[in-house]
């Protein structure tokens, strides 16, 4: 079966699924770390080479100050509780978004993580914390408008390609296969440019609530898309992923 070299996901519906158990909206977010677990294992285990999760997006800010102290409380301790068991499995951690937005102390973690795990050769697990598409070309634009104001640069040699190395993902390759759990059928800002071929999956399951058939069906749904790209079924020669 053909594999997504890049699954990206919005982990949606930790509210809801909190709400219907009458618990506190935050509870949703601690039971969303089973499957954070269950989807880096088997993205890790099935040959996938990166996976971004949307933990917390610049629309999030605007949630009750409570809920927000709690999700960045809940960040600081799983990093620093899973570090070690993701630097055991050859897992490299980055991060995407705006760090300045965050706590100095999260800052730290974040950096500290990153360095810890940088050599490792396994899943690239990229967490977009404070990160928004448009955000995101907003800064890309800032650094190049930099470059071309310090003469370095030219404005005609900005194209496609310079563009999307400025973007917060840089290098690595554009999502396949983008996951969406919580039944809304919406992109929410999340990796803007990098999501223009990829492709759509959308689950009614609340994210506390994903388990490795949901995996299986997107990844299923995934290998029996035919990518084109814009050109046309016959031109597909083999198989373009
Ligand atoms: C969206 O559900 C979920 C979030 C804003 C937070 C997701 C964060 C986690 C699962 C923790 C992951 C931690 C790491 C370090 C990767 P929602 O609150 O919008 O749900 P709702 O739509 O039902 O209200």
């Amino acid at each position: 079966m053909r594999v997504p070299r890049h699954v990206a996901i919005v982990m949606d519906g930790n509210g809801r699924w909190a709400a219907k158990r009458k618990l506190p909206r935050v509870a949703g977010h601690r039971a969303g770390l089973k499957p954070v677990r269950l989807v880096i294992q088997e993205c890790s285990r099935r040959g996938v080479e990166v996976l971004t999760l949307f933990a917390f997006s610049t629309e999030n800010w605007r949630r009750p100050a409570q809920e927000v102290g709690l999700l960045m409380k809940l960040f600081l301790e799983v990093l620093g509780r899973e570090v070690d068991e993701l630097a055991q499995q050859n897992i490299s951690v980055g991060f995407i978004g705006d760090r300045a937005a965050l706590a100095p102390e999260l800052q730290e973690c974040i950096s500290s993580v990153e360095s810890r795990t940088a050599g490792n050769t396994g899943l690239k697990l990229v967490i977009a914390v404070a990160y928004g598409g448009r955000w995101d070309a907003v800064q890309a634009v800032q650094q190049l408008a930099r470059r071309c104001v310090s003469g370095e640069l030219g404005v005609d040699a900005i194209d496609e390609a310079l563009f999307a190395q400025a973007l917060s993902l840089g290098g690595l390759p554009d999502p396949d296969l983008f996951i969406r759990t919580g039944g809304e059928r919406r992109v929410s800002n999340f990796l803007l440019w990098n999501l223009a071929y990829s492709e759509l999956w959308f689950s009614d399951v609340y994210w506390p609530d994903f388990d490795v058939g949901a995996l299986d069906q997107a990844f299923e749904a995934f290998a029996a898309r035919e990518r084109r790209f814009g050109v046309t079924s016959r031109q597909i020669v083999g198989d373009v992923c």
